[in-house]
């Protein structure tokens, strides 16, 4: 078992699907887990969701809002006097409605690359001042399969992705001198809120993906048959405990790296 009792996490996102994964396994695994979320009341479900641990806080943190990175950041030093891991989960697939418009709008550019880009280098820059003071730390970044390949119907969202995995590596530079492990996971098929939208997008404009006139989650099972040599999806707790894994001390060697969860969709 990972031990990672007297650990303090912070997990943006936390509120739904993988995030809400990655929370519920942290604290499983020992550490007192502060669950962020753009909306607050996700956060809380969160705790719902875990109500057999006490290891777990709620508090808001818009990615794309310095102000209220600061807030929670540093009311959490100030409360817990030491910060060990953080994760960016925080992520999304367009601006409002974006998998009814079959080319991403200017505004699904601009706001994929301020949440799953910007957001997360902001976030991660105002840790990284703690982390260089106490001379510790782990960071893991979720990337997703979409930064292996293209995707011809959500590029804006896998070029935000391959720009996370090139992110990881130059950050796992620059925090090696302050022994800060700095990673990403890459996700292949989970059935979450994001992937109900790429569904609903991808059986409306059918021309981008074979489909076979599918919805919803029978066209999300197609796809994991056709998609994953294991034959089986990816689930929220498979991304928390690679995470686990790589905040680990039996991971202190290991940075700068991606790894794929994907049931060997890639194999590189
Ligand atoms: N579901 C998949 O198959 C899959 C695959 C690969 C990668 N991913 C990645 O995993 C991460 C989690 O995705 P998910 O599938 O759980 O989606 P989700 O929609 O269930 O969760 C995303 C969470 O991010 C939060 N969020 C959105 N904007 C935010 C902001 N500005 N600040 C803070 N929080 C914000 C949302 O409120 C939500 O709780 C994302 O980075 C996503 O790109 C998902």
């Amino acid at each position: 078992m990972i031990d990672l009792s007297g650990k303090e996490a912070i997990v943006t996102g936390g509120g739904s699907g993988i995030g809400r994964g990655i929370c519920a396994v942290l604290a499983l695994a020992g550490a007192r887990v502060l669950v962020t979320d753009v909306s607050i009341e996700s956060a809380e479900e969160t705790l719902k969701y875990c109500e057999r641990l006490n290891n777990l806080t709620a508090a808001k943190i818009d990615v794309t809002d310095i102000a209220s990175i600061e807030e929670t950041v540093s009311r959490h030093v100030a409360d817990r006097g030491k910060i060990d891991i953080l994760v960016n989960n925080a992520g999304i697939v367009g601006s409002k409605d974006w998998w009814m418009r079959e080319t991403p709008s200017n505004e699904d550019w601009l706001e994929v690359y301020e949440v799953n880009l910007r957001g997360m280098v902001k976030v991660s820059e105002r840790v990284a001042k703690e982390f260089e003071s106490q001379g510790s730390g782990k960071i893991v970044n979720i990337a997703s399969i979409s930064a292996r390949q293209g995707s011809p119907d959500i590029p804006h969202y896998s070029t935000s992705k391959a720009a996370v995995v090139s992110w990881t590596q130059s950050h796992a530079l620059k925090m090696a001198p302050h022994n800060v492990n700095v990673n990403a996971v890459c996700p292949g098929l989970i059935w979450t809120p994001i992937w109900e939208a790429i569904a609903k997008k991808r059986s409306e404009f059918a021309g981008s993906v074979e489909v076979d006139g599918l919805e919803g989650r029978q066209l999300f099972d197609h796809t994991v048959k056709s998609w994953i040599p294991l034959q089986r999806e990816q689930t929220p707790e498979d991304i928390g405990n690679i995470v686990a894994f790589l905040v680990s001390d039996l991971a202190k060697n290991i940075t700068g790296q991606s790894i794929n969860v994907d049931g060997g969709r890639f194999t590189n």
